[in-house]
């Protein structure tokens, strides 16, 4: 049983390696990959998921740019985090693949309709794409399968500013549209992904397979590595992105709980922030993205403190990072070997 996927990016060190995990998974069938700016420009984003998906062997997969900047915040990009050209150190020759003419919202929204109930959203990317789709064609609220989104800062400090998460910080007037949807939704947080990290020994391990494809994991996470040692102090890199892709096809890595998410948009000191109206173990597991059953109004009363809106979306707790990594080096070494 497939899942079919959009992953919607900013290529990026850590989304290049989802892009890469995505075609080294067959749980999972890659209907397209969309981009925006964050990490880079969109339009190096572009090049470089169209360049990924050629070295994995998958220039067949569309690649779609989509809005390149936020909806009212000017653009912020990472270089210092992701290198000058998004990918790091890294070198990839450039895809011959057609380049795909559809704009990316228009993707997203064609895929869902197209496929109404079957189709993933993984997205992993300031959320300016996934608002503007929203926007255009509302429809999509209901025919989507799920939406995993991986953002925000809940209850730790930011890694952009001291209160906010980059996806969230780049672009807060989307990720507030897209959180406050409707659509059924797994919010992967920073909380959890700053602790997935691919460490220098896993680079190492995966090198001893020789292949273009970990010479590019080899060079772009040295970059990114580089960074996490000046900016965390250690030898390693989260690889965000990957991690919100597994949970796509590898759902029981992650334990989730329902809670109402809202993101600073008005503030320009706190833009980006998230603030949650935390409501504790489930009482019951609702059916997937079944959270209409928690009734404000029976809630105890110390619950309902000033700010108690209903949950908006399902917010990863717990991840089994140690099974995730070593999934991630098994199918990149495959992925090498083929
Ligand atoms: O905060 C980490 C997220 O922001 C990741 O998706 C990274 O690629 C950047 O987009
Ligand atoms: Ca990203």
């Amino acid at each position: 049983m497939t899942t079919r996927v959009i992953l919607d990016t900013d290529p990026g060190i850590d989304d290049s390696l989802a892009i890469l995990l995505a075609t080294a998974s067959p749980e999972v069938e890659l209907a397209g990959v969309t981009v925006t700016s964050g990490n880079c420009p969109m339009a190096d984003g572009v090049r470089n998921a169209r360049n990924v998906l050629a070295l994995a062997g998958r220039p067949d997969v569309p690649v779609c740019g989509g809005v390149a900047l936020p909806l009212i915040r000017p653009l912020y990009t990472a270089p210092e985090t992701h290198g000058e050209t998004g990918i790091g150190f890294a070198y990839l020759p450039e895809s011959t693949a057609p380049v795909s003419t559809e704009h990316g919202v228009d993707l997203i929204i064609r895929e869902i309709l197209e496929h109404p109930g079957e189709v993933t959203l993984v997205a992993v990317a300031p959320l300016t794409n996934v608002a503007i789709a929203l926007r255009k064609e509302p429809r999509i609220i209901n025919a989507v399968r799920q939406v995993i989104i991986m953002g925000g800062a809940l209850r730790t400090d930011g890694n952009t500013t001291s209160v906010a998460e980059f996806n969230f910080f780049v672009d807060p007037h989307a990720a507030h549209i897209v959180l406050e949807s409707g659509m059924p939704i797994t919010l992967l947080p920073w909380d959890v992904t700053k602790d997935i990290i691919l460490t220098q020994a896993n680079v190492d391990q995966l090198i001893r397979t020789p292949s273009p494809v970990t010479r590019f994991i080899a060079d772009a996470t040295r970059f990114y590595i580089e960074f996490h040692m000046a900016a965390f102090g250690y030898a390693g890199c989260s690889i965000n992105d990957p991690a919100a892709l597994a949970l796509a096809f590898m759902p029981d890595l992650a334990r989730t709980e329902p809670m109402h998410v809202a993101v600073e948009y008005t503030s320009e000191l706190t833009a980006g922030k998230s603030v949650i109206s935390y409501i504790g173990p489930a009482t019951r597991e609702p059916d997937a993205h079944d959270l209409t059953g928690y009734d404000t109004a029976a809630w105890p009363p110390h619950w309902r403190r000033a700010f108690r809106p209903a949950p908006n979306v399902r917010t990863v707790v717990e991840f089994d990072s140690q099974r995730f990594i070593a999934l991630f080096v098994e199918r990149m070494e495959r992925l090498a070997r083929q």
